[in-house]
């Protein structure tokens, strides 16, 4: 057996997670960094703030603990804090950005992880996009590659967490991170669901290979940015525009909960780039 499989008969449960997250204080598409970002489309901030307090609040009243980090004027896109650091077992890898638009964000993260009693951290040497491009399963480090996240951190972050990392080429510009295009539904078993299209044909093989049950995502799903999501083990946050996905999602027992994030979609992210996750 590859992968971690589940006992098919037993409930699903939510496990209590910890995340990071930074309010949309100053978030504004001023520059294109991909291809979702449009500097000529007006961004409504109070409807953006909104969105973001709805995911926050969903996720408190869900039982799962949301800690805060300082938003920056001078760092639009601070909101997608998932991109800031990896963290598992308590081990933080931070983060180093492609652009230099973000680059700041990385040193953000670092002073908020030491302000907050985490010790085993690693300034990396490599680019990598924190969990924009890094996906824990029960297994694996899945970690994305081609637009962002340097090949090079692909084998930084084995060597940190000690985890096997599973590379994948992605292909497509409008899923430029690892978490456009591939959402971990169960981190304990191993559970994914993905757009195979975003990536090359042989990294398609490893994740069908990896992952022969996984939810398949349609153009149009993965076009509302649906795999943009976040699971608590039964709950799954996801772009309510990624109507397509709720039936799978249902049909195996999760419970998918529609968000409208429409104004942070316009920076290329949705619940997903919000939302990191601190697996302490
Ligand atoms: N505008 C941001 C960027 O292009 C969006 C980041 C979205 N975050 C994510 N985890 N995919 O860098």
């Amino acid at each position: 057996m590859l992968s971690e499989t589940r006992d098919l008969s037993a409930p699903r449960v939510a496990r209590p997670r910890r995340y990071l997250m930074c309010p949309p204080a100053h978030f504004k598409v001023t520059y294109s960094i991909n291809p979702w970002m449009d500097p000529a489309k007006p961004v409504d901030l109070p409807l953006a703030l909104a969105q973001w307090e709805d995911l926050r609040d969903r996720y408190r009243a869900l039982g799962h603990t949301v800690e805060l980090l300082e938003p920056r004027p001078d760092l639009p896109d601070m909101v997608f804090a998932a991109n800031g650091a990896t963290v598992i077992d308590g081990r933080v890898l931070g983060a180093r950005f492609a652009h230099p638009e973000r680059e700041a964000e990385a040193a953000a993260h670092l002073d908020w992880f030491r302000a907050h009693g985490f010790t085993e951290i690693h300034e990396p040497s490599h680019i990598n996009e924190g969990e924009g491009d890094f996906a824990v399963t029960a297994s694996y480090l899945l970690a994305g590659r081609g637009f962002r996240s340097s090949p090079l951190s692909h084998d930084e972050a084995q060597e940190f967490f000690g985890r096997p990392v599973i590379g994948l080429d992605l292909v497509d510009p409008r899923y430029y991170h690892l978490d456009t295009a591939l959402c971990v539904l169960d981190d304990s078993a191993d559970e994914i669901m993905y757009y195979p299209d975003a990536f090359s044909p042989g990294s398609r093989a490893v994740l069908a290979r990896l992952f022969p049950d996984a939810v398949i995502a349609s153009a149009e799903d993965a076009g509302a940015l649906g795999l943009n999501a976040v699971s608590d083990g039964l709950h799954v946050l996801l772009p309510q525009g990624a109507v397509g996905l709720f039936s799978p999602l249902r049909e195996r027992g999760f419970v998918p909960v529609g968000m409208d994030l429409g104004e942070l979609l316009k920076g290329g992210g949705s619940v997903k780039c919000c939302t990191q996750e601190l697996r302490v």
